[in-house]
């Protein structure tokens, strides 16, 4: 049985409130389900008001009036279904966001990395859940510098920074690189000269970074196409949305496409599960280094 099928549920309001639209406590339980089993995310019933903050433009955009009616079209709609994932994803995000991490990048991990460029070897650096590109943009922007030069000396040498999200509108956003004002206030103001450049009322990050990020579409639930081992993951703040199984399996892949000595970052409230932590040493604020085996 699909997760979206109807099963029989008293039509009461979860929030108790008058709405716009029929939005019942079993409304609430499909949804759940759905959004859990597409993408591992956990609305329990608590989150009753948020989901239906979220859908409710959509169901208005669709023309029903009812959040019944709205889980019948998304079961037989794809597109409405990506529609319907990408409302009820989380996208907060920003630059330089909890910055020790880039710090810790630019002393630790980058010399070697960057010496093995030099020497015509290749490296390879993922931002698992990227949300609007800001994490990704960071972290080019913290590597070059102010200078240009060390863009152009990526872009020519066997290096790959490649940004993935669930969200496909989120990463349209993201490829376009384009962000209101007050979003690059957190840039360090010489960063943010050498870099970004105001265009119609928003900020344009540099075409330069844009191309050095490979932005796709990837379910971290899913199957993994790429190839080979990362010499960085960035994962932060996507995992707090799973629950423990769903942690520890998606742990146990980075791991495992993570080579030895390759450093994984994940977000300030997140752990590592007791089963995957022996296979990392915790080498700063969660900042952990693959044991080399
Ligand atoms: C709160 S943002 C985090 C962005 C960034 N990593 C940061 O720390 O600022 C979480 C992102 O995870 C994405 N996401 C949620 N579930 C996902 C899944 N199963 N696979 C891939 N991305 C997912 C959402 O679309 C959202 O953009």
């Amino acid at each position: 049985m699909s997760a979206l099928a109807a099963r029989p549920g008293p039509a009461t309001m979860p929030a108790g409130r008058p709405t716009e639209f029929a939005f019942s406590a079993d409304d609430h339980r499909r949804i759940a389900d759905f959004v859990y089993g597409e993408a591992g995310i956990l609305m329990p019933p608590g989150k009753a008001q948020l989901v239906y903050g979220r859908l409710a433009p959509r169901v208005r955009a669709c023309r029903l009036t009812s959040f019944a009616d709205y889980i019948a079209h998304i079961d037989r709609d794809a597109e409405e279904r990506q529609r319907a994932i990408d409302a009820l994803t989380t996208n907060h995000t920003s630059f330089f966001r909890e910055a020790h991490h880039f710090d810790h990048f630019l002393e630790h991990a980058w010399p070697a990395l960057d010496g093995r460029l030099a020497d015509r070897g290749r490296v390879r650096i993922w931002s698992a859940a990227c949300s609007s590109g800001e994490e990704p943009y960071t972290l080019l922007m913290a590597m070059c510098g102010t200078q240009r030069g060390v863009g152009q000396r990526l872009a020519r040498s066997d290096f790959r920074l490649l940004a993935t999200d669930l969200s496909t509108e989120i990463l349209a956003a993201a490829a376009a690189g384009r962000y209101a004002p007050d979003t690059a206030k957190t840039v360090p103001e010489p960063l943010r000269r050498t870099w970004m450049r105001d265009v119609d009322h928003q900020v344009e990050v540099d075409p330069l970074l844009r191309e050095l990020c490979a932005f796709r579409k990837l379910n971290l639930l899913e199957d993994w196409p790429m190839r080979g081992t990362f010499d960085a993951i960035f994962c932060r703040n996507v995992m707090i949305y799973f629950d423990e199984p769903t942690k520890e399996r998606l742990q146990t892949r980075l791991a495992d496409r993570l080579a030895p000595g390759g450093f994984l970052y994940i977000g300030h409230s997140e752990r590592l599960s007791p089963s995957v932590a022996p296979r990392f040493t915790c080498v700063g604020r969660t900042t952990f280094q693959k044991v080399a085996a």
